[in-house]
């Protein structure tokens, strides 16, 4: 078993992962990162898959001659798969470890960038977005619950927030490539190297899944995965390489004491007397609930309809979509910078009282709204000017604090003894709430942008009151620390590595 000096800065073991350190506080730091960011590949993945229908749409609702009805389901079908994939990958990740889990989701995209690329129909292309649902489902459960058990206390919620970072990155990279491949066609319907370039906008998404397999082959299993399987000697390996643990022994022995050895983890272990779950369960659920109901996803996959009615044709839309997201990428390294400072619960509530004051002033924006010729909403100035700014200064308040922290609490806020278990649940609880805001949005839109920017900003606010009520610091806790309850217990701060 390898030991860590009493400087507490050693890390010279060797594991699984095939990296031997010097053992330098920089090298141990180094690893940490390293580790953080293979894992948070999968959320690159998660990004990508979600964002790369956008470009691929239209033409292939033209090639498999789709009606509105169909085309949206064709959007909307993969959310499906990502709340299934979320709620097994609890399980599987309890049975056969995280890293295994990590291989499941990568296959599950390889599959699906190869099988959407080539489908023959409409019913064999939703199957196959489906199966890479389930792998960003799987990816969204497995990074949060894996970056947290193997970062120091100190620097969680930074190594947590390199999830987001990837997420919005794939989101990014899908809307660049799906624009380069249309560019070089001449268009997403258009011949390309033998097939039509709609088409290599999946096939493309092969890639990442790759490097994703093959990096996640080479991370370490999570220590307390392994403490959970008794497998006590390669946990504690695991703990001097990634983190520099000072007392190792002492560490294990702490974890040892939240976790029951003797049997896997299962769903059943969520029931409590608070309407059937334990509270620390519905606060995970409804952090889920509440980042999906500010409507951040609505900017995202109906943004050309947004950018029209303030006056931009479709060309610029595409433009200030990427725009967009180059600010949703820009502003999480704000939260990387922040959280381990500032804390989750401050930052939360900030974040809160901006997005409800932006999407209370694009409610009110749209209500001077008309309808042109075609049917859509335009809107005067200065209103235009109001809604595009605030609509952008939306954007920056979630991205800054509810996109990251929320996938940052999810891993760290559960007792080890229900972790995968109940990030599982409530990661299946946002894929739902997505896929409800993001299905109602062309019927809210009917009844008016305002009504449909009111009910986001009405979460928005209520938000702030169930942070500022129910959610405890986690900031610089042991994950040792997390309750059942939700109450954090005051123990003492990780040693510095
Ligand atoms: C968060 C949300 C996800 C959203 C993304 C956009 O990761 O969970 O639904 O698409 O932020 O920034």
């Amino acid at each position: 078993m390898a030991q860590a000096n009493s400087s507490g800065t050693s890390g010279s073991g060797t594991s699984g992962s095939g990296t031997t350190g010097s053992g330098t506080a920089n090298g141990i730091r180094g690893r940490v990162i390293g580790v953080s960011i293979a894992a948070a590949l999968g959320g690159f993945l998660f990004g990508f898959d979600t964002a790369v229908i956008n470009g691929a749409v239209d033409a292939l609702a033209g090639a498999f001659d789709l009606g509105v009805g169909l085309k949206g389901f064709a959007v909307s079908s993969a959310l499906i798969g990502c709340a299934v994939g979320a709620w097994f990958a609890g399980p599987l990740a309890n049975r056969f470890g995280r890293i295994p889990t990590m291989l499941i989701a990568a296959v599950l995209f390889l599959v699906s960038a190869i099988g959407s690329g080539l489908a023959f129909g409409v019913i064999d292309l939703i199957i196959w977005r489906v199966v890479g649902g389930l792998g960003v489902g799987a990816a969204s459960v497995i990074a949060p619950a894996y970056i947290a058990e193997v970062s120091p206390a100190h620097v969680r919620g930074r190594l947590g927030s390199l999830q987001q970072l990837a997420i919005v990155t794939g989101i990014f990279v899908a809307l660049l490539s799906d624009a380069l491949l249309a560019g070089v066609a001449g268009g997403a319907a258009e011949p390309l190297w033998g097939l039509d370039a709609w088409r290599w906008m999946f096939i493309a998404e092969a890639i990442p899944a790759v490097v994703y397999g093959i990096m996640a082959m080479r991370l370490p299993e999570s220590p307390r995965y392994l403490v959970a399987r008794g497998n006590v000697d390669k946990a504690a390996e695991v703990l001097t390489l990634v983190t520099g643990t000072i007392d190792v022994k002492a560490k294990i022995t702490e974890i040892s004491g939240t976790i029951n050895t003797e049997r896997t983890e299962s769903l059943s272990d969520l029931r409590g007397n608070r309407f059937g779950l334990k509270p620390i369960v519905w606060v995970g659920i409804l952090l889920s609930i509440f980042q999906q109901f500010v409507g951040i996803n609505v900017i995202f996959y109906y943004s050309t309809t947004l950018w029209r009615s303030v006056g931009f044709d479709e060309s610029d839309a595409l433009t200030i979509t990427v725009i967009t997201s180059v600010t949703n990428i820009v502003v999480t390294i704000i939260a990387i910078l922040l959280v381990d400072r500032v804390g989750r619960r401050l930052m939360l509530m900030v974040g809160s009282i901006g997005m409800a004051v932006t999407l209370g002033l694009m409610a009110v924006a749209f209500s001077f709204g008309t309808l042109d010729a075609e049917g859509a909403v335009s809107l005067p100035d200065p209103w235009s000017t109001v809604a595009l700014i605030s609509a952008n200064a939306f954007v920056v308040f979630f991205g800054a604090t509810w996109g990251p922290l929320v996938w940052v609490l999810l891993g760290e806020m559960f007792p080890n003894s229900i972790r995968a278990g109940a990030l599982a649940v409530a990661a299946a609880a946002q894929w739902a709430a997505n896929f409800f805001i993001s299905t109602t949005f062309p019927a809210f839109a009917e009844i008016g942008l305002t009504f449909a920017y009111g009910f986001y900003a009405f979460f928005a606010l209520l938000s702030f009151f169930f942070v500022y009520f129910k959610v405890a610091e986690t900031k610089g806790k042991e994950l040792e620390s997390m309750t059942e309850d939700g109450k954090v217990e005051r123990r003492t701060r990780a040693p510095r590595s």
